[in-house]
């Protein structure tokens, strides 16, 4: 029999690159999205679409019902760092809250297999690095926080429930589709990348360095690109784990590149120099996050195959030439 998937946030950047590899292995997916973010031309024809919003538990209820369910993917949530320390209850209602209410439903419909999108965001400011997953969970923002207690919910609902997890803790999702369907278009964009191919590409005039005085090699901040293609893969690796019991991983490339790196990455692919200014560091931005993905490795066999920066840079680039203003028109 066809597998059938519930995939929230499938409208978004990293959920509708799983709906689109989860489609092409023949399996039937259904997206759950209020679009508070998302774009409905990144849900594929393939998927059935069900517009609505985690907060209305009546809705949840009848979603959940219509199993069975091969496994939920979690990804729908709120997701900039600066918004959640302006607001954090906005971040614990709409992230937790709604978590709550998501994994209440997957019991009592008697779903077995639950992947939630989480994130590097629960290291806060690490002392080590690469990262592993016993590193101190000490998140810095809100944001970080409300996910921290998505996964703890989710170790409640296995220790009582039996409903098996993986949180998949990503550092910097980056790329695109390597087949030109999709792309990254968040709006506000706070993602490095699509950042500086719009700098590159004249949509805006500079690209704002976000501090030049950190202890790593040339200054700024270094961070794990991970691509959306391997994340998609670590999020089909990891149901098979599920059968020995719930887990947690951290998923990274293992190598770090500063946003000078970036800067340059894209001006290769791109051929044109990127405008930048220099400005002040943000509030908690740690100087290093980069993945150990050993654990994940050794258990299911994932590796991420785009291990270059350039190639990485190339999908996005790609993607955003093709597509000037994103999804839709602005
Ligand atoms: N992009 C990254 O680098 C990154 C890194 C770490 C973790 N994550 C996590 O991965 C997940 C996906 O990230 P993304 O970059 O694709 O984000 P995104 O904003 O592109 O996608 C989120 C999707 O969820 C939907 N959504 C949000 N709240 C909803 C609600 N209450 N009900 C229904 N739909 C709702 C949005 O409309 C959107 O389609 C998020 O949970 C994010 O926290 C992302």
């Amino acid at each position: 029999m066809k597998q059938r998937f519930l995939v929230t946030g499938g409208a978004g950047y990293v959920g509708s690159h799983l709906v689109a590899e989860l489609l092409d292995r023949g399996a039937a997916c259904v997206v759950l999205d209020n679009f508070c973010t998302g774009h409905h031309e990144a849900v594929l024809p393939g998927a059935r679409l069900i517009e609505g919003g985690l907060a209305d538990a009546d809705l949840l209820d009848a979603v959940l019902a219509d199993g069975p369910w091969d496994a939920v993917f979690h990804f729908a949530a709120r997701s900039l760092v600066g918004e959640s320390m302006r607001d954090p209850m906005l971040y614990f209602i709409e992230n937790a809250g709604n978590g709550a209410r998501l994994i209440d439903a997957c019991v009592r419909h008697g779903v077995r297999r639950f992947v939630l999108s989480s994130t590097a965001a629960l290291f806060g400011r690490p002392s080590t690095e690469p990262l592993a997953e016993d590193a101190p969970i000490e998140p810095g923002s809100a944001y970080g926080e409300s996910k921290h207690m998505i996964e703890r919910m989710l170790t409640w609902a296995d220790r009582v429930h039996g409903l098996r997890s993986a949180c998949l803790r990503y550092f910097n999702a980056a790329g695109a589709d390597p087949g030109g369907r999709l792309g990254e278009d968040h709006r506000p964009e706070t993602h490095l990348i699509p950042l500086v191919i719009d700098a590159a590409l004249g949509r805006r005039d500079t690209l704002e360095v976000f501090g030049d005085d950190f202890a790593t090699p040339d200054g700024t901040a270094v961070r794990d690109y991970v691509h959306v293609a391997d994340l998609t893969d670590a999020h089909l690796r990891v149901l098979g784990q599920l059968e020995q019991g719930s887990v947690a991983y951290n998923l990274g490339t293992g190598r770090g590149h500063s946003v000078l790196e970036v800067v340059r990455a894209v001006e290769r692919a791109g051929g044109r120099r990127v405008p930048l200014r220099h400005v002040g560091r943000r509030p908690g931005d740690p100087p290093m996050l980069v993945a150990s993905s050993a654990r994940i490795t050794a258990e299911t066999g994932w590796r991420p195959r785009f291990t270059v920066l350039d190639d990485i840079v190339a999908t996005a680039l790609q993607w955003r030439e093709a597509h000037p203003a994103g999804y839709g028109i602005l």
